[in-house]
């Protein structure tokens, strides 16, 4: 007997719900709850695989035999990196991203990878043809004999395949193409996407073969994001970037495997990805410094730390709905600081849009950069450049207080090594000392302030002859 029943599941939070409405009560998202049907098909198939996993009995933990097979590293170590130090065997990946980014780029390369050590990949494709898929490794230089491709979108296909020969990678372009015979509903639908991949999920435990799934997300929800698979996945990989700029950061969202704060960049050029490893180098080339607005912060991204640019503009403006745009930065947090600014040091940003971006494509969510994104903030109001080789590191309080932000060190090493050779620390932050690198302890923003623009400001830079307060 079959025996179905209906849920509804948010395409933007991956929420149930147990009947449909136009708000998900979990995300409060409009418009993204899809029906999912759970269907208990083909009896025959669950019956043979409880037979096969025998009766549970609990273990005790220290007998549990350790990993046994080793994690398989890749040439780039961007990659490792992000994957917690190679490809577990077994694991099911999901990378996330917009059309357009580079994921299947990235898992060519990972292809490429995986085979030029002796071992065999399926890249399995719903998408483009096989001639496509060959030019583009062509390009990449990955048209490696290893690798083989399946132009498929029956699951049913593609598990047989992966069982037949199991190779040491699978990569599945991508997950909202594949369509399982057993249920119902057209490609990309959450019932699809959910039960396709806790059934290569399965495949990929039984059978110890990693499985690498691309998901693409859209604005629009007309597909099941990858949102919807996040838990059942074992790690979750976004590729990040602005399609017209180089930098791609994958970003590790979760991981049962590894640290899940690991960020891997690479940049794409004419022969597709590369790694970056010292992005630090990458972003500080192209740095605006001398030019009112800009500032240098030291972000750590997982275990590295990034020096980063943040630019703002302040801009008067007549109309009575003044704006607030942020790139790369969560604009509740531009709030906040505008907020701590016009509070503390009697700014007023009533009448002025005020737009603020991380350059390269960046995202920075860490509250270290709150009192660099102050002084972009204070810089360009008053037209002021920040002195050349100025890194701020601190996080900023709501009384207008520095506070001191973890792995100080690693931060400050990162800016000497880059030859910047000043740095504004929280106050009480035990420094060490960094050849090259000036170190300024600053309790408030005020300090900051005074410290960072040394000379006697001209009062007239301000908006309507407001002075600031620096005590
Ligand atoms: P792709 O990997 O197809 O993106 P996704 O699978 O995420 O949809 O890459 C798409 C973009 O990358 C495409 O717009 C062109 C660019 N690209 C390069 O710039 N250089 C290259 O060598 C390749 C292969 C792609
Ligand atoms: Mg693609």
């Amino acid at each position: 007997m079959v025996k179905s029943t209906i849920t509804f599941v948010c395409t933007e939070c991956g929420g149930e719900n147990l009947r449909w409405s136009g708000q998900c009560p979990h995300c409060q998202a409009w418009n993204t709850l899809q029906e999912f049907q759970v269907r208990k098909a083909a009896a025959g198939k669950s019956a043979s695989q409880a037979k096969r996993a025998g009766p549970s009995k609990p273990v005790a933990l220290s007998e549990i035999a350790s990993e046994a097979a080793p994690r398989r590293t890749l040439a780039w170590d961007e990659l490792n990196r992000v994957l917690g130090g190679g490809i577990v065997p077994g694991s099911l990946v999901l990378v996330g991203g917009e059309p357009g980014v580079g994921k299947s780029t990235l898992l060519m390369h990972a292809a490429a990878q995986v085979a030029q050590l002796g071992d065999a990949v399926l890249y399995v494709s719903g998408e483009e043809s096989a001639q496509q898929i060959r030019m583009r490794a062509q390009r990449l230089g990955a048209l490696e004999a290893g690798i083989f491709l399946l132009a498929e979108n029956d699951l049913d296909v593609i598990c047989d395949a992966i069982s037949a020969e199991p190779p040491a990678l699978v990569i599945i372009d991508s997950i909202q193409t594949v369509t399982d015979a057993g249920f119902e509903g057209s490609a990309g639908s959450v019932t699809q996407v959910r039960e396709s991949a806790a059934r290569l999920m399965r495949l990929a435990k039984e059978i110890g073969v990693p499985i690498f799934l691309v998901g693409h997300v859209t604005k629009d929800g007309s597909i099941a994001g990858p949102r919807v698979l996040e838990h059942i996945v074992d790690t979750v990989l976004y590729l990040e970037g602005d399609r017209r700029q180089e930098l791609r950061i994958l970003r590790a969202m979760k991981n049962r495997f590894g640290s899940a704060e690991e960020i891997g960049v690479f940049a794409m050029g004419e022969a597709g990805l590369e790694e970056v490893p010292d992005p630090s180098a990458a972003l500080l080339g192209s740095a605006a410094t001398s030019s009112p607005g800009t500032a240098i912060v030291a972000a750590l991204e997982g275990t590295r730390p990034l020096l980063v640019e943040i630019q703002s503009l302040v801009n008067s403006t007549e109309n009575s709905m003044v704006r607030r745009i942020a790139n790369g930065i969560d604009v509740n947090r531009l709030h906040m600081i505008l907020a701590v600014l016009e509070k503390r040091l009697t700014y007023k940003f009533g009448k002025s849009d005020i737009f603020v971006s991380v350059a390269g494509g960046i995202r920075v969510t860490e509250p270290a950069a709150d009192l660099g994104l102050a002084l972009s903030i204070v810089s360009n109001q008053n037209n002021r450049p920040l002195p050349d080789g100025l890194v701020v590191i601190g996080e900023l309080g709501l009384t207008g207080e520095v506070r001191r932000v973890g792995q100080l060190e690693r931060r400050l090493q990162e800016a000497a090594r880059h030859g910047l050779t000043r740095a504004l620390i929280p106050a009480g932050a035990k420094a060490g000392r960094h050849s090259g690198l000036e170190v300024i302890e600053v309790g408030t923003l005020a300090e900051a302030v005074s410290a960072a623009f040394s000379t006697p400001m001209r009062s007239g830079a301000f908006i309507a002859g407001t002075e600031v307060s620096v005590s």
